[in-house]
């Protein structure tokens, strides 16, 4: 019978065959699938894994503090950190193009995961020869089934990972569906804020400012956000909704009124969605009062918003994402 308990004690004896004495490395994005598998082989070989964690700024409010401590208590995993907000921000300096963006932060994401790769295989101790990936039967499905480097998919959360790899592949999530996944993490006793967390672009809050990428406006960005997670979790709907975007229209401003005074701000979009898989969307028929209570507050919590407006397109013709 499936439970999240048998599979744990099947993947874990099944990593502990794999490996060996050798290490492994894995690299963990904030997302759902890198944490689960990643917990898996932790809970299986200890201290010869190394996670590294590449923080490049662009995720959303306590996102990084989440990985950074409450999946390291939960985990007990060796994670390391890379600091690498000021390097993906003034590479992103300027650019307004949504195809360049994703680039340049895929590019400087596999720069920075080789140069950690570089100082863990510095490190004294056994071979570092296996890669963990947070593959799940989908993609598997998605990609024809294959084994091997081939079968990498052009990794989501993380934004690709080297071409030259010379590890192999460890993927204890590669029969699991989502909803599994989470409960196999929940199992694991990885935090709750992290195992239901919706699906989140590997480029992250940089594809949701229409506009060049700032540290202010990641900063209100990030504020609007949080006001509506948590509305949104209040409401009870997180998991009725498939993602919900929040979009900060950078080089638009509008005029408005506060108090005695005239305001020139950005407008924020919410384009919340529903969907089976991401291909095809609805956009999600909020009820009027969240949609308010989400407008007051981010019209009167973050200064630099005047105005929220909601994006009421399918996909297609909408994608989910704004860039
Ligand atoms: P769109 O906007 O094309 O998005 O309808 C479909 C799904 O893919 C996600 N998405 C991305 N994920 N890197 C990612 O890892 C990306 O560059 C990227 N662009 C879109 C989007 O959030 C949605 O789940």
């Amino acid at each position: 019978t499936w439970t999240s308990a048998n599979i744990v004690e099947e993947q874990v004896e099944l990593i502990r065959e794999q490996v060996g004495d050798a290490r492994v490395i894995s690299a963990l994005s904030g997302g759902v699938d890198s944490a689960v598998s990643t917990a898996l082989v932790q809970k299986a070989i200890g201290d010869q894994l190394t996670a590294v964690f590449v923080d490049h700024g662009l995720l959303r409010e306590g996102e990084a503090e989440q990985v950074r401590q409450d999946y390291v208590a939960a985990t007990g995993v060796d994670l390391k950190v890379v600091d690498a907000k000021d390097q993906f921000l003034g590479f992103l300096d300027g650019v307004t193009d949504p195809e360049q963006k994703r680039k340049i932060i895929g590019r400087e994401f596999i720069r920075t995961f080789e140069a950690a790769e570089r100082e863990v295989l510095a490190t004294p101790g056994a071979p570092v020869r296996f890669l963990v990936q947070g593959t799940l039967y989908p993609d598997v499905v998605e990609s024809g089934g294959g084994e091997g480097a081939a079968n990498i998919k052009s990794h989501h959360n993380v934004g690709g990972l080297p071409e030259d790899l010379e590890f192999s592949l460890i993927e204890p999530l590669r029969t699991l569906f989502k909803d599994e996944v989470r409960q196999v993490g929940r199992e694991l006793g990885i935090p709750e804020a992290i195992v239901s967390r919706h699906p989140f672009p590997g480029p992250g809050l940089a594809i949701r400012i229409v506009g060049a990428v700032s540290e202010e406006r990641l900063a209100i960005l990030r504020r609007a956000d949080a006001i509506v997670r948590e509305e949104t979790t209040a409401a009870g709907l997180d998991t009725e909704i498939w993602q919900f975007p929040v979009v900060l229209l950078a080089d638009v401003r509008s005029v408005g009124v506060q108090g005695d005074g005239r305001t020139y701000g950005h407008p924020i979009v919410l384009r919340p969605v529903s969907s089976e898989d991401a291909m095809t969307a609805d956009w999600s028929r909020l009820p009027y009062e969240l949609l308010e209570r989400i407008s007051t507050r981010i019209t009167n919590e973050v200064d630099e918003v005047n105005r929220v407006v909601l994006d009421v397109t399918s996909k297609p013709p909408g994608t989910i994402e704004w860039e």
